[in-house]
């Protein structure tokens, strides 16, 4: 096991989980769409931003802990919707829903997980959140609202910016699949890394569980992954919101909005909150970063819900700026899978105690006490970062 308090950083979580996870895992997280131009834009225009500092504030008695949809939050970093985890490490997202447990923040399972809706509730103590990819198969889909609900998930997380798959190079060159094909490419990579395989032959989790016998048409693995290939709804819109809705019987967050006028029709169709998100720079690639569009649709629907954010968060640093641009709360994909892969559960707990750390304080050092008052206020020169365009 790596000494993980030599890890200081989001970044240097993810040099060591880059020398544990085989290639085509880890290329996985690591990639955006075609030329990556929106992935990098990600995390290159946070630093664009700048914080302004103010001294001679009483810094007793900090808060970090807010509300995220009214669920009570130790800090507002929740896990986003990641497919695959259990790729990262063996039984992934039950080891990444048991770190967010401890750390106090929300989890979310996505509907393309290895570990099942009900592996992560047996495993876990608290709600989680799910997030849902609508299928064709409006009959699974059903029943997996139903299952979501069974396992009293507190939110359901509607993907909208997936209907079809943007194309990341690195996963056709390392001809990714899940589970893995034992190609001698691959072979070689496991010999060298093998606490992964060896975890891996230790757990049955390796492949889609919330879809692998739940579906008829796919029984064996190899009619599973073309099923999945083939089921993403080409007629998903805002009107499958209310039946989505009406099934689960609970809060509906919309995820995957960029545009100011898609988050007033999201809010209007009957989202209870929204994520700005981009999918990571996975999906259009040339799109804008997604903190640069958030002051805007915080603007368009920030009075009437709560916007949340994800895309690009590295460090606590990141969290601070996306809500002093109004996200009322941010998750986070790849700084998560990198702890995962570079010490299991206690990789998560490490990676969300950096984010932590690091934004007390950023905090402290802007002069400020508790999260919720964060603001414009805490950005330096709005005119300016307004004239290029924030
Ligand atoms: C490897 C990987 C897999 C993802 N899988 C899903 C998914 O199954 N469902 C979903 O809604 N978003 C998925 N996303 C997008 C994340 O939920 C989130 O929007 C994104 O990771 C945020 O950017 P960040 O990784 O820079 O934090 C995935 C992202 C990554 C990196």
């Amino acid at each position: 096991m790596p000494n993980l308090e030599k890890c200081l950083t989001i970044d240097d979580l993810m040099e060591v989980a880059r020398r544990r996870v085989p290639k085509q895992f880890f290329d996985y997280a690591d990639s955006g769409a075609w030329t990556e131009q929106t992935y990098r834009a990600n995390t290159e225009d946070f630093q664009k931003i700048t914080l302004r500092q103010r001294v001679a504030v009483n810094l007793e008695n900090r808060n970090l802990a807010t509300t995220m949809l009214g669920q009570p939050v130790a800090m507002p970093v929740a896990i986003a919707p990641v497919g695959s985890t259990g790729m990262q490490a063996p039984d992934g997202e039950i080891k990444a829903a048991r770190a967010a447990e401890k750390a106090g923040i929300i989890f979310t399972l996505s509907t393309m997980s290895i570990c099942s809706i009900e592996d992560v509730a047996q495993n876990t103590s608290k709600p989680f959140w799910f997030q849902l990819y609508v299928m064709k198969d409006r009959a699974f889909i059903e029943r997996l609202i139903d299952r979501a609900k069974a396992a009293k998930c507190s939110a359901l997380v509607l993907t909208m910016d997936l209907q079809i798959l943007g194309q990341r190079h690195k996963d056709v060159r390392n001809g990714l699949t899940v589970p893995p094909k034992f190609t001698p490419k691959f072979l070689f990579e496991i010999a060298r890394k093998p606490r992964w395989a060896f975890g891996m032959l230790g757990t049955s989790r390796r492949t889609f569980r919330n879809i692998h016998g739940h579906v008829s048409e796919a029984t064996n693995l190899s009619s599973l992954s073309k099923w999945t290939r083939t089921q993403f709804d080409l007629t998903l819109n805002w009107k499958d919101i209310a039946w989505i809705k009406k099934r689960f019987g609970g809060p509906v967050v919309v995820k995957g909005i960029l545009d100011p006028e898609d988050a007033r029709l999201a809010i209007e169709n009957g989202a209870d909150a929204i994520i700005v998100s981009n999918h990571g720079g996975r999906q259009l690639d040339g799109a804008p970063s997604t903190i640069r569009v958030l002051p805007e649709i915080v603007d368009a629907v920030g009075e009437k819900t709560e916007v949340f954010f994800d895309g690009g968060i590295r460090s606590g640093q990141d969290v601070i700026k996306a809500l002093a641009l109004g996200a009322k709360g941010t998750f986070i994909g790849r700084a998560m899978n990198y702890g995962l892969g570079a010490g299991g559960e206690l990789g998560v707990m490490r990676a969300l105690s950096i984010i932590n750390t690091e934004m007390d304080t950023t905090m402290a050092l802007m002069g400020e006490r508790d999260i919720r008052n964060l603001g414009p206020h805490n950005i330096y020169s709005n005119d300016l970062l307004r004239r290029q365009g924030y």
